[in-house]
């Protein structure tokens, strides 16, 4: 570790909840966990710190070895089927369950899922906006509600636990992982954060908290990840510990004081340290100093990044307080290098029944080990999918849509036009959706995939056909193209993490498709309205002076077709919904930006936190009509005549 770092000078603080202060419950809870412990072998112990991908793990592995917990990782399926029912999902959890129940030490095993916008990885579940539109939304209900209902999702699919909420604090948008972050304000974080803790886990002061309507959430990742150097994925976090408290501890501090029982290490590094083998962060920090007492669980095979030899990584990992291994297969080879470890000493005694005793305390708090508890399956509500979410899912659209121009008020349209509708991905579900939806990468969808969907294209449709407008979909401009107004929708392909850093973040230069067909549609003289569909905010100045109103639609999840019901009229002309979406991340007008200091002295280069036009307020920026395309500096007001030079260089 570097001098940077006075790990003197720094407090952090308690993060006490409302359970810690309902004394009864935590001793009870403490108690049971302490029976429970006692009567378990160091083998069932150690297996209690394993969790096994369920791509490498059968029921009758986990009757045999008595593992503490599963997971499915993105596209990971029961039987391998995509298009696994609910039904299958809770058959192979009850399976999992009763294999628990029939090992030796009879504990049940906790299933974890990354349910990050919605049940994702789950054929037919409704898909919420990701993390970056409901922190354009900002609205800390919403949230708490979407929490509520992808915990009813995932409960009815016979699972417990999620891999969220996501508490990043990204400050270089080329990350690819900014889409699942809330904000770059540490404040939206932590109120949002809070937020979808208290939705899957319910409030710790009342007697829902955790209760079979609730699954376990996690504090991720912890921590610094949204600070690594250019924005590289599980790369390096330089900054002071002051900054690390400061911003990119405040979701998790938030999170943990509604009540999160399970923190994830993350991936990077904190001044050239992985987070995974400092027990300064995790056991000094985290446990000691802030009084975590549920339990940590490592990133994907995380602890196999600290050392080549795997026993070596086992023990640095664990000794540094991470008390639950994520193993993507070979969980038999970390078993046994666990066990060997303890045996010979690496690993304390003491250290394994820490670990161990936090799992089942947490196990406890779930209301697992009680002789009652009958698996998350019992009640199942049939919510996947419902009527409910859906309308749900359209309200957090139309709360999270940003209209960054609306030049001489072309916005809201009346629905009694000839409207083009331009590009594929209005029609593209898959490409709303983005990252961590049913696989991975979010790559691989096709609308046969989405059976509840609807598209931005429909909802277009539906809004002009009951409004008497016509409207047509072309997948490119040419010269037959007449219509009062066109709608381009264009963005980002799908992406999750890794694959989705960037080098630049001038998206004009990747795509220029949607750039030539905005000024095809100019040349044309039909105004042009924008909905750009992205997980971060890009440079697109070329594409804003090429459109009349502009829409940032972030990734909207299968409901799309909720855009339409802010961008039009209604038949009897009058506004149904107006924008009350506003940026959470400061928007590039400069090329060569790809983070913003929101103390930059230079405010005419971007679009600032907070930044966000409505109807109301008949607020038209024409300011923005006129950006540089070509150089490292922006240009604003009307006296600008920029020039065209496009591609940037
Ligand atoms: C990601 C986590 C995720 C885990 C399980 C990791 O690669 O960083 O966010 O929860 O995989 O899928
Ligand atoms: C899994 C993800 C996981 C990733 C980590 C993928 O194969 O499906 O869940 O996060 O690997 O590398």
């Amino acid at each position: 570790m570097t001098e940077l770092v006075d790990h003197e000078t720094v407090l952090w603080p308690k993060c006490r909840s409302a359970l810690d202060r309902d004394k009864s419950r935590m001793s009870a809870i403490t108690e049971l966990a302490e029976s429970r412990l006692s009567g378990l072998s160091t083998e069932q112990k150690v297996a209690q710190l394993i969790q096994a991908e369920l791509a490498s793990v059968e029921p009758g592995d986990v009757r045999e070895f008595g593992l503490g917990s599963i997971l499915n990782g993105g596209g990971v399926f029961p039987d391998a089927n995509k298009y696994a029912s609910t039904e299958d999902w809770r058959k192979l959890a009850s399976a999992f369950q009763s294999a628990a129940r029939e090992s030796a030490s009879g504990i049940p095993i906790l299933w974890g899922t990354d349910a990050v916008h919605g049940h994702n990885n789950v054929y037919g579940a409704t898909i919420y906006p990701h993390n970056i539109a409901l922190g354009a939304a900002n609205d800390t209900d919403l949230v708490e509600r979407l929490g509520a209902a992808t915990a009813q999702d995932v409960l009815d699919s016979g699972i417990d636990w999620v891999f969220a909420p996501t508490l990043a604090v990204p400050c270089d948008y080329r990350w690819g992982r900014t889409l699942e972050g809330f904000s770059q304000d540490p404040e939206i974080v932590g109120r949002l954060g809070g937020a979808m803790t208290r939705g899957l886990q319910g409030d710790p002061t009342s007697a829902g908290f955790l209760d079979e309507t609730h699954v376990l959430a996690t504090s991720k990742h912890f921590v610094g990840e949204g600070s690594t150097a250019d924005g590289i994925d599980q790369g390096n976090a330089c900054c002071s510990e002051q900054v690390l408290l400061d911003v990119h501890a405040v979701g998790h501090i938030s999170a943990l004081k509604a009540g999160a029982q399970v923190v994830m290490a993350a991936f990077n590094s904190w001044n050239d340290e992985k987070v995974h083998g400092s027990s300064y962060l995790l056991q000094d920090v985290l446990k000691r100093q802030m009084g975590f007492d549920g339990f940590v669980v490592s990133d994907w095979d995380g602890f196999a990044q600290l050392e080549s030899d795997i026993e070596r990584a086992c023990i640095r990992c664990i000794n540094a307080g991470v008390d639950m291994l994520m193993v993507s297969s070979d969980w038999r080879g970390v078993y046994e290098h666990v066990l060997n470890s303890v045996e010979s000493g690496q690993i304390s005694t003491s250290r394994l029944d820490d670990a161990a005793r936090r799992i089942l305390r947490v196990k406890a708090l779930n209301g697992m080990l009680s002789p009652t508890w009958n698996g998350p399956s019992m009640r199942q509500t049939r919510s996947l999918g419902s009527k409910a979410t859906r309308k749900l899912a359209r309200e957090a659209v139309r709360k999270s849509l940003v209209l960054l121009k609306n030049s001489n008020a072309l916005l809201p349209l009346s629905p009694g036009q000839n409207v083009v509708v331009v590009g594929t991905s209005a029609h593209d579900i898959g490409k709303q959706c983005g990252g961590w939806t049913l696989t991975w990468q979010g790559t691989d969808n096709t609308a046969d995939d989405f059976p509840h969907a609807d598209s931005i294209a429909s909802g277009i449709q539906t809004a002009v056909a009951g409004g008497g407008g016509v409207v047509t979909f072309v997948d490119d401009v040419d010269d037959e193209t007449e219509a009062d107004v066109a709608i381009v929708v264009f963005g980002e392909e799908p992406y999750a993490e890794g694959e989705g850093d960037l080098n630049h973040l001038s998206f004009s230069r990747d795509e220029s498709e949607p750039l030539a067909q905005m000024r095809a549609l100019q040349a044309r003289g039909i105004p042009v309205v924008a909905l750009f569909l992205t997980g971060r905010p890009r440079w697109i100045n070329p594409e804003l002076n090429a459109s009349v109103a502009f829409v940032v639609c972030w990734l909207p999840g299968t409901q799309g077709g909720a855009v339409a019901d802010i961008l039009f009229r209604n038949a009897a002309n009058e506004i149904r919904h107006d924008f009350v979406g506003r940026l959470s991340y400061s928007w590039p007008l400069d090329a060569s930006m790809t983070c913003i200091d929101r103390d930059s002295d230079r405010p005419d280069s971007y679009l600032p936190v907070g930044y966000g036009l409505n109807y109301e307020d008949e607020v038209s920026f024409d300011t923005l009509s006129e950006l540089d395309e070509t150089t490292g500096t922006s240009h604003r007001g009307p006296s600008y005549q920029g020039s065209y030079n496009y591609p940037n260089p």
